[in-house]
């Protein structure tokens, strides 16, 4: 399938979209808290994307059974939501929701800290979050894709950080996983020019310990091969000649958010 570019119309409903899920984490951030499960986090991310008469993208995609990732600590993503898991005093809990607005999707995650977590788990937290915001500095009409990814991998490793390989960013629009590929890692070919109207979901996975991961049992849930926490952190964006538009801020998110 070939990039697409969004017309000024799709790009309107994809705003829209953005916005409603920027909302959705906003207020589901806000009800975490120690002791209750993932499956009980799950529930509410269904009720609140209902809420603003939105679709979970994730709920059923490829059999996942949830509308709500929930990855706790070693968990990279795709964690399944249950009854049997209980966020706990110092837990980094990664939220990746996507939603359906008019046929548009968008998909963003955040990566929380639960009560009391340790110095390192915060800066590995802030720094994933970072990391994006070093790719967005080559998001840019003119620029080319791996720019970004590598701005990303570069400063993630800087810290001695491992990043995650086995997964990339995607594409966004009609689909959830829409072309290109988004690798978080330098890579050896510059990858396709990048033009105003194409709608990216970028994603960097960061660990402290070793890049590798591997898949449980269940077939979704990935985690480090060395146990060792890892952070997510993404957003829907649109390229523009200047800065990317990001879909996935709130208002109050947009305001605090200074970057060159
Ligand atoms: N942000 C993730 C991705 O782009 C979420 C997909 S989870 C799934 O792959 F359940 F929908 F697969
Ligand atoms: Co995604």
């Amino acid at each position: 399938m070939a990039v697409t570019i969004k017309s000024e119309r799709e790009l309107e409903l994809m705003r829209e979209a953005g916005k409603i899920l920027a909302n959705v984490h906003s207020q589901l951030g806000k009800e975490l808290k120690v002791g209750m499960t993932t499956l009980e986090i799950d529930r509410l991310g269904e009720e609140i994307i209902r809420s603003f008469g939105c679709i979970p993208s994730f709920k059923n995609y490829n059999g996942y059974p949830a509308s709500v990732c929930v990855s706790v600590n070693e968990e990279v993503v795709h964690g399944i939501p249950t009854n049997k898991r209980r966020i706990q005093d110092g837990d980094i809990v990664s939220l990746d929701i996507g939603v359906i607005h008019r046929g548009y999707h968008s998909d963003a995650a955040r990566t929380h800290a639960v009560g009391e977590v340790s110095k390192e788990a915060q800066l590995l937290i802030e720094r994933t979050r970072q990391s994006f915001f070093e790719g967005m500095k080559y998001a840019v009409a003119g620029h080319h894709l791996h720019e970004i990814s590598a701005a990303i991998g570069d400063y993630a490793e800087s810290f001695g950080y491992g990043v995650v390989e086995d997964l990339c960013g995607h594409g966004i629009g009609t689909h959830l996983h829409e072309d290109p590929e988004i690798p978080n890692f330098r890579q050896f070919r510059r990858g396709i020019k990048l033009r105003p109207g194409m709608t990216l979901a970028i994603e960097p996975m960061i660990n402290i310990g070793t890049a590798d991961v591997v898949w449980m049992d269940d077939d979704w849930t990935v985690v480090t091969e060395d146990m060792s926490l890892s952070a997510h952190y993404e957003n829907t964006i649109v390229i523009t000649e200047g800065k990317p538009e990001i879909l996935t801020l709130t208002d109050e998110e947009i305001a605090a958010c200074i970057w060159e």
